[in-house]
């Protein structure tokens, strides 16, 4: 690889800082911008204040700083095409194309091209906004509960809803007709089959032709312990996942990754990115909940530091269409990240509150910030999901352990985080 590529990052999150923080230790990285990046991001590179929802904007800032690749973490630039608009004045991006981020950009185009390609998921039926009626005639057909009521768009995690009796059907889909944040999304519905198991994520990086899996973890999305409680973005996440064995994630590569890639080959939609795929491991195998067209957060910050290849040179191979030169190092070892929150989070919750113990931590953690902000001297509280912490160890538990000793270094007014990220994996391996 030639030395010196300029890398613009989009984004601010936890996910952002760990992709700074890897990228950052590429030899051939020149300067790394990110935007707007957080004080994590700040000890990797320039954060620089950009408008990302502004494409000719972006592009002007790449012209303006010689920029030779740029690499989006969060899903709304993508689905809104971002990379077609640079790559049209070239400029070299890593990610999927507006076409190939329908994948997560509606449930119903991912489920028809699952029917289509093979891909096991749950059966389905799609109703539009003003079918609603229908809708509920359908879930009174099957009388079977739990069902799934999904919004067929992007809802930052909000549009989905798990039904245990006809009168949530209802108020949900209520809900979904009429809560003006979910009106875009919402404009179809995606009823579906709920799936009994234990979820995981697999991460495949594809160039559209050639794809690696990456590797894979688990995720926590509910808000209290044992799984209670109100979805989050994710509350810790822990890699590699136990519940993967060998041989499901062999069955995992022939009966999903494989038959995806190639499916969106023959729909001209060729993935290139980061393809995110939530499974569901039922008593008949793997199947799959969604795909992301990105980086999960907070399943990123368990990956990146396994990781052992140059993150940058898998970018740049990737928009170069030149993965199948390359195989993935993993460390081996396992990774435990724990999300520290503020207090109320998901729903409402105070910033600005002073974080002290961040110097504290071992240099064997990771502490990647996301929603924090430099305030002088001090780092403050400015979002739901404040920081991750990632332990390290040669078995899960003492990764486990690692996170959690290291989480009780650092504080601020009303730190809330769940006691049990890595449980279910614990479970299966002890
Ligand atoms: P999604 O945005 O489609 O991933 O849905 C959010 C979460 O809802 C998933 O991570 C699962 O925990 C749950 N979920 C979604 N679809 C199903 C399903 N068909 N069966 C069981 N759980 C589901
Ligand atoms: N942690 C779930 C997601 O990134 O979508």
């Amino acid at each position: 690889m030639d030395t010196n590529y300029n890398v613009l990052l989009i984004g601010s999150g936890g996910r952002e800082h760990a992709i700074a923080w890897k990228l950052k230790k590429s030899p051939n990285l020149g300067t790394l911008y990110i935007a707007p990046g957080n004080p994590g991001t700040a000890q990797c590179g320039l954060n620089v204040k950009l408008d990302t929802g502004d494409f000719p904007k972006v592009v002007e800032f790449c012209k303006d700083h010689s920029i030779d690749l740029v690499v989006v973490g969060p899903e709304v630039p993508l689905v809104n095409g971002i990379v077609d608009f640079l790559e049209k004045e070239g400029i070299a991006v890593f990610g999927p194309q507006k076409k190939a981020a329908l994948l997560e950009g509606s449930k119903q185009f991912a489920k028809e091209f699952m029917v289509k390609y093979d891909v096991p998921t749950a059966d389905y039926a799609v109703f539009s906004a003003d079918e609603f009626d229908d809708a509920l005639t359908f879930v009174q057909s099957k009388d079977s509960y739990p069902i799934v009521l999904k919004a067929d768009g992007l809802a930052a995690g909000k549009g989905v809803f798990i039904c245990d009796s006809e009168e949530e059907v209802k108020k949900r889909l209520n809900t979904l007709k009429h809560d003006s944040k979910l009106q875009d999304a919402a404009s179809k519905l995606v009823i579906e089959e709920f799936m009994e198991g234990e979820e995981a994520s697999v991460f495949v990086i594809s160039d559209g032709h050639s794809s690696h899996i990456l590797h894979n973890a688990q995720d926590h999305k509910r808000i209290g312990d044992g799984d209670t409680g109100l979805n989050t973005g994710g509350m810790g996440a822990y890699s590699p996942a136990p519940v993967l064995t060998d041989d499901m994630l062999e069955r995992v590569k022939v009966e999903i990754i494989e038959r995806t890639i190639t499916g969106m080959q023959l729909e001209e939609s060729a993935y290139q990115g980061i393809l995110y795929v939530g499974l569901m491991i039922t008593e008949n195998g793997p199947k799959v909940v969604e795909y992301n067209c990105r980086f999960g957060d907070p399943e990123c910050q368990v990956i990146m530091p396994t990781l052992e290849n140059d993150l940058l040179n898998l970018m740049i191979s990737t928009t170069e269409q030149r993965l199948d030169e390359l195989s993935i190092q993993l460390d081996g070892d396992y990774r435990c990240c724990v999300v520290l929150a503020s207090e109320g989070y998901p729903g409402a919750y105070e910033k600005g509150k002073t974080i002290t113990g961040l110097n504290e931590v071992d240099d064997e953690s990771i502490v990647f910030h996301a929603g924090t902000k430099q305030d002088g001297d001090d780092v403050i509280t400015n979002g739901g999901r404040v920081l991750n912490i990632v332990g390290r160890g040669s078995t899960l538990k003492q990764a486990i352990d690692h996170a959690y000793k290291n989480v009780k270094k650092i504080h601020f007014d009303g730190c809330y985080y769940r006691t049990d990220i890595g449980h279910k994996g614990l479970d299966r391996v002890s």
